[in-house]
């Protein structure tokens, strides 16, 4: 168990690391597990900024202790996320530091009622106001539906420390260190704050939009996050990649999605990949919906400009795997991608019109030909693969 880490001069992260789940909101996989980050301000009076998921109460209750000692009590809990892998542990603080006052907006108070029965010691509080510990002070940010109605942000001016929510927030343990500057692979928390945004919070970036450009003046010195690393060496590095994320910035690349029962839908793909790659297309990445989870396959498709879906029809539909995802895509707001579409059948089509409807309907630009193969796919078929291959290409390259 890491114990409590100061982040700056009487300010703790005091979180923990969930190893054991294998399903971030039974949804999402957690390869390398998750950290449930929460922190501690130590003043005239105490605050507690989030807490952690209910399993962890006990382990978080000791931290606590590990900062305040047995007699020090806890003034305030700020609750700039009420999502229960952050409230969890809510009831646990409360019973032991009955006096405590919940520092939250309207928005929070609602859930405080509805998740946990809990309608007095609320303090509610507007955008803008400050809360004055004694020699810190928190301004809080009110940012609506990232990604729930009541979320914010809390900034301690002192130290100039973010503390941001689930917003910067992502996947993965913290192991060797809590900080960016102590990790040596950081490129892979930033592949898992990318994962954990177009997943959870990506569907809201025209609000991100609005929670960034309220902070845009803060000259912030750390980003403390719910989830993942603590930004100290460089927070305007991850501010910049949630900045192009949340306004759609691609890269110029391929997602190639498909799915083969036989082979016969799996053989074009070959073909376009191929295609692509001979074109002089770099980063071109092949996801069967089969094998990789879709989690990763909605963030790469978030990360790139063009996606090309394959998908053989099952029982005159879309293959049932491609047609969760496509399910899933089609309740986000993903903009201005380049579309290709192919798939193949043997008794009776469908799984491509399905395709076509779905691409029609996220307004997507859809690069003919699309292709159809009945059955095992034919010379002219490869050759209108390879055709479909080139055009993406050469749709990327003019851009
Ligand atoms: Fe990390 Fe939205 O909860």
């Amino acid at each position: 168990m890491i114990k409590e880490i100061p982040i700056a001069e009487n300010i703790y992260w005091i979180g923990v690391n969930d190893r054991e789940t294998a399903l971030f909101e039974s949804i999402w996989p957690l390869p390398r597990g998750v950290a449930y980050n929460s922190y501690l301000i130590m003043d005239e009076k105490v605050a507690i900024i989030d807490t952690v998921k209910a399993a962890f109460s006990l382990e978080y209750l000791k931290k606590i202790k590990g900062v305040l000692g047995e007699n020090r009590k806890v003034d305030y809990l700020i609750i700039n996320h009420i999502e229960p892998d952050h409230s969890g542990s809510l009831r646990a603080v409360l019973e032991t530091y009955p006096d405590l006052i919940i520092i939250g907006n309207k928005k929070t108070a609602d859930f405080l009622n509805s998740f946990y029965g809990i309608t007095s010691q609320i303090k509610i509080i507007e955008n803008d106001e400050i809360l004055d510990l004694g020699h810190h002070k928190l301004r809080f940010f009110i940012a609506p539906m990232v990604h729930w109605p009541e979320t914010m942000m809390s900034f301690e001016e002192r130290g100039r420390i973010l503390f941001s929510g689930d917003v910067f927030g992502g996947f993965g343990t913290l192991d060797e260190g809590i900080f960016d500057n102590e990790i040596e692979n950081i490129d892979y928390y930033e592949d898992e704050v990318l994962r954990y945004f177009s997943n959870i919070v990506g569907r809201y970036s025209v609000m991100v939009q609005k929670a960034l450009s309220s902070i845009a003046d803060l000259n912030i010195n750390i980003i403390a996050s719910t989830h993942g690393p603590v930004w100290r060496d460089n927070p305007g590095h991850i501010i910049s990649l949630y900045d192009r994320w949340s306004r759609q910035e691609t890269e110029d690349g391929v997602v190639l999605v498909y799915a083969s029962m036989y082979g016969n839908t799996e053989k074009m793909m070959e073909a376009i990949v191929r295609s692509l790659a001979g074109e002089g297309i770099k980063k071109v990445k092949v996801c069967n919906v089969s094998k990789d989870h879709m989690s990763f396959i909605i963030r790469d498709i978030w990360r790139y400009r063009a996606v090309i879906f394959g998908s053989p029809t099952y029982n005159t539909k879309l293959f049932p795997l491609m047609g969760d995802l496509i399910r899933f895509l089609g309740n986000e707001t993903i903009k201005s991608r380049v579309s290709g579409l192919f798939g193949s059948y043997g008794w009776s089509g469908g799984a491509v019109k399905e395709l076509r409807e779905f691409v029609t309907t996220m307004k997507w630009e859809l690069v003919e030909p699309v292709v159809e193969s009945k059955g095992a796919a034919t010379e002219d078929i490869i050759n209108d693969c390879i055709l479909l291959g080139k055009k993406v290409a050469s749709k990327l390259k003019s851009a």
